[in-house]
């Protein structure tokens, strides 16, 4: 048979080999039927190891619930459910300036917070992607990029008109720094890191006081700034969402990591027992539940994709739980099985799929285009295969590409249900209802992650479940880390200042 220039097909050479062919030009009448099966047989396999059942989700809730307690009892544990030091909720009037840096898993932002008490603010940012190397160079010097950046940002905005930063000779402004990997906290202004998370792994800085490192860089820049607390984006983001909603009881974040805060009494943490804090009060904890299942595996639906994913991080056995889900790792998930694909001859015979080979070449944003995709013939999959890697789609594939982003996507979101359901239960605010405060990436920008996570909490409490309600927080890491920085100035003042 004379290989035709259009579609695919297979000839058996001279030498009994079988030789399979898939050309760069074909429609979809031009694919022999069997292609579109095997693409159908392929996707029946992966909704089986991507999908998981109500009964799956409880069980992880259960377990879930249980790891967050054992944090709340002893120092340590893999899910450290960190005290925060961020005593109750703000009551709305909070004013002043406050400068805030936010040092997240891909920008690093600087902010100028304007609160103007009632819940309102005004806010002045500049943002700066932050590259690979960034990631990887000697911890000071990160600090130090942060300083310079703070202090250009000052310079910039220091002035007499609205909006602009009003600063007499030798004044300070009052600083909130968010630093979204866990640290484990004596005091507010204080933070021990644990361990990098998101790709991070800038040497000299896991078992080091971040705070103390990033005052060495403000004063090395002579940053007019005083440093008051230090943060995580989802401690923000529940104050800050507090601030504008009172009905918020848990800040999240679903983006390039994943992690949760909660508002908890003090009584209820056997670990700080011995601090002598009124047993009357709140303070609020940051989960660092993107830890959930590390190590163990025990309780999460892993994978080998998930496994590869895994090992070939820089921490291996860390971050399980945001290894299904977040930002960072979606994409990686989506490429290892397009390279089995490949592998396995199923996916672009014949063509140069190189580009595709590579660690992280697959965007995660590229899943949420492929959801959203609205033509018939998927042309926004065409652009993306054929831009980004070079290679020529059918349609037949490309409707498979994007069920497979959809399995991803949905898994990521009902397994992001299990950690607010986890709270939830544990809190007992499932009969009254309660708001979450939501930010990141892929809340915001993946098609209907928000409806997923709802969807999934019905499947877990059932109706009940609609009384949690998500919705889009404010910005925690500009505006919660103000609110807070603004708290704790209060907290000074009146003498209640807690430091151990
Ligand atoms: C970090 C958390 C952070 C979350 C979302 C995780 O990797 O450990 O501190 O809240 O990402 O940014």
């Amino acid at each position: 048979m004379p290989a035709s220039r259009r579609g695919s097909g297979a000839v058996t050479l001279p030498t009994g080999q079988t030789l399979a062919f898939h050309t760069r030009t074909q429609d979809e009448e031009d694919l022999p039927h069997a292609t579109k099966k095997t693409m159908a047989d392929h996707l029946r396999k992966y909704e089986s190891l991507f999908t998981l059942t109500p009964q799956r989700m409880r069980m992880i809730v259960d377990a879930f619930k249980d790891t967050l307690e054992a944090g709340l009892e002893k120092h340590g544990n893999t899910v450290p459910m960190i005290p925060t030091y961020v005593f109750g909720w703000p009551t709305g009037n909070e004013t002043g300036e406050y400068l805030a840096v936010d040092l997240g898993g891909t920008n690093l932002r600087v902010c100028l917070v304007t609160l103007q008490g009632a819940g309102k603010f005004e806010i002045t940012q500049s943002k700066y992607r932050l590259t690979e190397e960034q990631k990887q160079e000697d911890g000071q010097k990160l600090f130090d990029f942060c300083a310079e950046c703070l202090k250009t940002f000052i310079d910039q905005h220091v002035g007499e008109e609205p909006g602009m930063i009003n600063l007499k000779p030798g004044a300070k402004l009052p600083l909130g720094f968010t630093f979204s990997y866990p640290c484990s906290q004596d005091r507010i202004d204080h933070g021990e890191l644990i361990r990098w998370t998101k790709g991070f792994g800038n040497p000299n800085t896991e078992g080091h006081d971040v705070a103390e490192m990033f005052r060495k860089s403000l004063q090395k820049y002579d940053v007019p700034a005083d440093f008051i607390s230090l943060t995580c984006d989802t401690t923000g983001t529940l104050i800050a969402s507090h601030y504008v909603n009172p009905k918020t009881k848990i800040g999240c974040i679903f983006g390039t990591g994943c992690n949760a805060a909660y508002m908890e009494k003090v009584v209820d943490i056997p670990k700080i027992k011995h601090l002598g804090i009124a047993q009357d009060a709140e303070v609020a904890i940051n989960c660092e539940y993107g830890a959930f299942d590390s190590f163990e595996h025990e309780h999460l639906p892993r994978t080998k994709y998930d496994q590869v994913v895994d090992e070939t991080s820089n921490k291996p056995g860390e971050q399980a739980y945001e290894k299904l889900i977040s930002g960072r790792y979606l994409g990686e998930i989506m490429r290892l099985v397009i390279c089995e694909l490949i592998d396995e001859g199923v996916l672009f015979l014949g063509q140069e799929t190189y580009k595709l080979e590579k660690a992280y070449a697959f965007d995660t944003a590229f899943l949420s285009l492929m959801e959203s995709d609205p033509t018939d013939e998927l042309l926004m999959i065409i652009g993306i295969f054929t831009h980004f890697f070079a290679v020529e789609t059918t349609l037949a594939e490309r409707q498979f590409f994007r069920a497979l982003a959809k399995l991803i996507g949905r898994r990521a979101a009902r397994l992001s249900a299990c950690g607010i359901a986890a709270i939830v239960s544990k809190m007992g605010y499932l009969e009254e209802g309660c708001s979450v405060g939501a930010d990141g990436s892929l809340y915001n920008k993946y098609p209907g992650f928000a409806d997923r996570i709802h969807e999934g909490l019905v499947d877990v409490f059932g109706d009940k479940g609609r009384n949690i309600v998500t919705y889009h927080a404010e910005d925690g890491s500009g505006v919660g880390s103000a609110v807070i920085a603004a708290m704790t100035k209060d907290r000074k003042e009146k003498g209640l200042y807690v430091n151990v």
